[in-house]
């Protein structure tokens, strides 16, 4: 943005940027969600999630007694979805302002030059270093003879050349030519099943985005394949009403509240939501204020109400990911979170390319009621088709203020905990005025309907946990949910910013 880019630019160059320096999750072998508004004030939706090949089939998992096989869903080279990342990319680089060779060649220098580790990354990279040699077929530069540590240098020569192709060729430097041989040709070494054909046909979408008022202001998400823009939009509807303010901040009556609009919420994921191009998904139904009003209308204030008790609603006509929030002096807002879906996707790195791919296929329901590996479960919504994408629980979120004006830009990277983590991030910003640190850092919960229990984050209050017993809740700590990014304006128009710090996360700005 200093070079004279606009919010557009610094979502490509960043996206690029982590493809190399955030292995983990940062990629051009997985997919993604955009939400941006531009200065004109226009809202913006790409969605570049990943798609199923063509030789994809609803029971591609299934063992011969119909088992499910979620170790193939999850790790290898059938685990991968059509990857939508560089297609994305070149979908928002309508909106950019610079050259694109100019965006993208911080990505090939940290490649090829290579970049100083950091300590999580080394603790990552060693924790994970069986499974990616298990998953590839030949050497690559996450694998080293000996441990890796804090400020040791990877360096990505491979993945560097991939860089310069796309970087040469554009959109058909990844895929077409070299780049869609050399996954092809891994493809085939492990039973994949991607086709050239697949590759040079997937296409980025753009979207409506979603919008709803929440207490005058105005909050912008993602609709399907994503399911977090409706989660959100249902779980903020079901708060509006209710004085959550006056109960405080992770009170019991406000976290109880919270649950069991979540529990409910994510009934609704399971059997409703999939890719709205292959499931008619009943947005209108599942966003209107009757239906939202009615799914609370068993909510009992005293005590826990079993998951078994709650299904999805009746309607008459469905954890490893990266987020990045931008916002530019034009005011122009960039919501994005992209994934690879298991940290280091299916482990498998394409031999030549030096990227790893993805292990979307198991966000797909791979079996109904068989859960993947969040815990969801789904059903025909969400099963698997050719070229269909996948359910996913992606959340970029932008918020206007009362006159429509920039407010917030918020997501988070963390499975089926993310509409949740941003649920809680607006409502700790809108109805418990917090600052940004505090709505991003304070513990977190979540309740995703199955399996039927609160998870905690360590530091969430004993007390409250100890409330909630006696009503009838099962509790679970678990480790850090999500690690959320946010920006808000000032009423004086400063920004204030928090980077998570349940990662490395960062911010930068000037
Ligand atoms: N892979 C995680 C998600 O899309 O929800």
């Amino acid at each position: 943005m200093k070079r004279g880019g606009n919010a557009f630019d610094a979502a490509i160059a960043t996206q690029l940027t982590l493809a190399v320096v955030y292995s983990n999750a940062g990629n051009i072998g997985g997919g993604g969600f955009l939400i941006g508004r531009n200065a004109k004030g226009e809202n913006i939706a790409i969605d570049y999630r990943e798609t199923a090949p063509s030789k994809a089939s609803r029971d591609m998992y299934l063992d011969k007694s119909g088992k499910a096989q979620t170790m193939l869903s999850q790790y290898g080279h059938q685990a991968s979805g059509v990857p939508g990342t560089i297609a994305g990319l070149f979908a928002t680089y309508k909106y950019a302002k610079l050259p694109f060779k100019v965006l993208i060649q911080p990505a090939i220098d940290l490649a090829e030059n290579g970049y100083a580790i950091s300590e999580r990354e080394a603790m990552a990279l060693n924790a994970t270093r069986e499974s990616l040699v298990k998953n590839s077929t030949a050497p690559s530069a996450f694998v080293k003879d000996t441990k890796w540590k804090a400020g040791d240098t990877l360096i990505q020569k491979d993945l560097a050349e991939t860089l310069k192709r796309i970087r040469d060729k554009g959109q058909k430097g990844f895929y077409e030519g070299k780049t869609a041989e050399l996954i092809v040709e891994e493809m085939k070494k492990g039973y994949g099943i991607i086709t050239l054909e697949d590759l040079k046909n997937y296409q980025a979408k753009l979207r409506t985005a979603l919008a709803f008022s929440y207490k005058g202001n105005t909050v912008i998400g993602m609709p399907p394949p994503s399911s977090g823009g409706i989660i959100v939009w249902q779980l903020m509807k079901m708060m509006e009403n209710r004085p959550l303010s006056t109960y405080g901040f992770q009170s019991v009556k406000s976290v109880q509240l919270m649950v069991e609009a979540e529990r409910r919420s994510y009934a609704d994921r399971a059997e409703f939501m999939g890719d709205p191009d292959f499931w008619k998904v009943p947005v209108k139904t599942l966003t209107s204020d009757d239906y939202i009003q009615h799914r609370m209308s068993d909510y009992d204030s005293s005590k826990a109400t079993p998951s078994t008790n709650i299904q999805a609603g009746t309607i008459k006509e469905s954890e490893e990911t990266t987020h990045i929030s931008i916002m530019d002096k034009d005011g122009n807002m960039v919501s994005i979170t992209t994934t690879l879906n298991n940290s280091y996707g299916s482990r498998t790195v394409v031999a030549g390319a030096g990227f790893i791919m993805n292990d979307e296929m198991d966000d797909f329901s791979v079996k109904p009621g068989v859960a993947n590996m969040y815990g969801a479960v789904g059903g025909e919504a969400n099963a698997i088709q050719p070229g269909k994408r996948m359910l996913s629980s992606m959340t970029p979120t932008i918020v206007l203020d009362k006159n429509n004006n920039p407010y917030i830009v918020a997501g988070t990277p963390g499975g089926t905990t993310i509409p949740t983590s941003v649920f809680q991030t607006l409502i700790n910003i809108l109805d418990f005025g917090m600052n940004a640190s505090d709505a991003v850092n304070k513990p977190k919960f979540h309740h995703q309907w199955l399996p039927d229990e609160i998870m905690t984050e360590k530091g969430f209050s004993a007390v409250v946990k100890a409330q909630l017993l006696t009503m009838g809740y099962k509790l679970s700590e678990r480790g850090a949910i999500g690690r959320t990014e946010v920006i808000k304006v000032l009423a004086d128009g400063k920004r204030e910013v928090a980077a998570d710090s349940r990662g490395d996360d960062s911010v930068a700005g000037f």
